[in-house]
């Protein structure tokens, strides 16, 4: 059988060890009765569909990146969520939903990425009144970024960190761990080339563990 090493890496797993910070950070909104909640750049969803268990209410899932989604898709129907959760390949700078569509938006690892100021302006606009939006990201990035939101409608009303070097320790070790496995057990495969990106990442973490800190801040929309 071809060996598809990715597979066996399945990062997608390792990143599940943080759907409890997820949880967390849920368990500190107010209680919100049958929520539509959209989970900006969901990727292939593992936060989207701990959302759904987390809450009573409709999820919406956006990214650009169709792969992602694909594999989303099919957790979707493994999972049996379809009537749950929706999912779209749309950017947060120009979504076609109306105004003041959602209760909560979700963000885990993408703000950062993105032009925050054209971000929330459309979270702005397709959020109800008093919803809340949820930032998950490194401190570092939120504490350079957390003068904007007021500027944008949003008030900083909570926030946790999550333990110290939790990336190191949760998701970059177990995946170094894997990775050596991977590589004994399939010395010589070509397929190895496909783990340097993963183990480059590897080496940035473990150099500065700290530098990867994080948080989740949670706003709400005040006007
Ligand atoms: C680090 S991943 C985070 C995925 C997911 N939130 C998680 O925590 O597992 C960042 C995601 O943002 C998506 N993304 C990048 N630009 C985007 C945009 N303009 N609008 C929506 N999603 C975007 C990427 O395709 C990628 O799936």
């Amino acid at each position: 059988m071809a060996i598809d090493i990715l597979k066996d890496l399945n990062t997608e797993k390792l990143r599940e060890v943080f759907l409890k910070y997820t949880g967390k950070a849920f368990e500190m909104l107010p209680k919100l009765e049958n929520p539509s909640i959209l989970d900006i750049g969901c990727g292939s969803g593992t936060p989207t569909i701990e959302l759904a268990k987390l809450s009573d209410g409709e999820i919406t899932g956006i990214d650009i990146d169709q792969a992602a989604l694909d594999r989303f898709k099919l957790k979707i129907e493994k999972e049996d969520l379809s009537s749950r959760i929706k999912i779209f390949n749309l950017s947060i700078y120009n979504t076609d939903f109306s105004a003041e569509s959602f209760n909560l938006i979700w963000d885990e690892g993408v703000l950062h990425i993105l032009n925050i100021k054209k971000s929330l302006v459309e979270c702005n606009r397709i959020l109800k009144p008093n919803g809340f939006l949820v930032v998950g990201e490194v401190i570092k990035w939120i504490s350079n970024n957390l003068k904007i939101f007021p500027k944008y409608g949003f008030n900083l009303i909570d926030k946790f960190f999550l333990p110290e070097e939790c990336w190191w320790r949760e998701y970059y070790l177990p995946m170094e761990i894997k990775i050596k496995d991977l590589r004994y057990k399939f010395k010589k495969s070509k397929e190895l080339e496909k783990l340097k990106p993963y183990e480059s990442e590897i080496s940035m973490v473990k150099k500065n563990p700290k530098e990867f800190d994080a948080a989740f801040y949670i706003f709400q929309k005040v006007n």
